[in-house]
């Protein structure tokens, strides 16, 4: 039996990113959750910020973004900077986190990530409380011991985690590969 629930924005799991940022001679990084892939062709990513982040500020003004994707055991220093704004602090500095320079864009990548996602906004949509800014991926860094045969990320040298409602969860067993199932039962010629 389902319970018949208000509209809400539950939904889960969800993945867990660092936003890095940049302009007028000053960057920050912040977490965020609401992050997605948009687009194949041309490659596009988008993340949701609320318009009260320095984030939001630094995005509307410099039109570029780095989307970084932790491993697991960052995972206290993306918390730290998903509580703190950078208008106060320097997150770099307080979460121990290394900025590194970028190919195309001025927002640094953190250094830590094994993945580094330069995006220049290609479109932001206002939604109300938070806006969705639509990047264009422009450069991507990939550390080198999580790259396997053919392109393939090793999942056991990256340890990716999720956000699943408020609390941190590493990856668990593997279920099966994309299409193994419709494979089984021959339903593609
Ligand atoms: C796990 C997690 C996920 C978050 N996801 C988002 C998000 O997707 N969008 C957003 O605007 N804020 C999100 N936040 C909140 C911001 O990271 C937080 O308000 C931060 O302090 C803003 O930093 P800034 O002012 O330096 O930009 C998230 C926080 C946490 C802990």
């Amino acid at each position: 039996m389902k319970e018949l629930r208000s509209p809400s924005t539950l939904f889960l799991p969800k993945p867990v990113v660092l936003v890095s940022t940049a302009h007028g001679g000053r960057d920050n990084v912040m977490t965020a959750a609401w992050v997605s892939v948009v687009c194949m062709e041309p490659p596009q990513v988008a993340v949701a910020v609320r318009e009260t982040r320095y984030t939001y500020e630094l995005i509307q003004a410099g039109g570029e973004f780095v989307v970084n994707i932790p491993s697991r055991d960052l995972w206290r220093a993306v918390d730290l900077c998903g509580v703190v704004s950078g208008r106060d602090r320097d997150k770099f500095d307080l979460a121990g986190l290394t900025r590194e320079r970028a190919s195309e864009v001025d927002a640094p990548l953190v250094a830590e990530c094994p993945l580094n996602i330069e995006c220049r906004v290609c479109a932001s949509l206002p939604l109300g409380s938070h806006t969705l800014f639509v990047g264009l991926v422009l450069a991507v860094h990939l550390e080198g011991k999580c790259l396997g045969e053919k392109g393939k990320i090793l999942t056991e040298e990256f340890h990716p985690y999720v956000l699943n409602q408020r609390e941190y969860w590493s990856m668990g067993m593997r279920l099966g590969g994309y299409g193994d199932a419709a494979a089984e039962l021959e339903v593609i010629p």
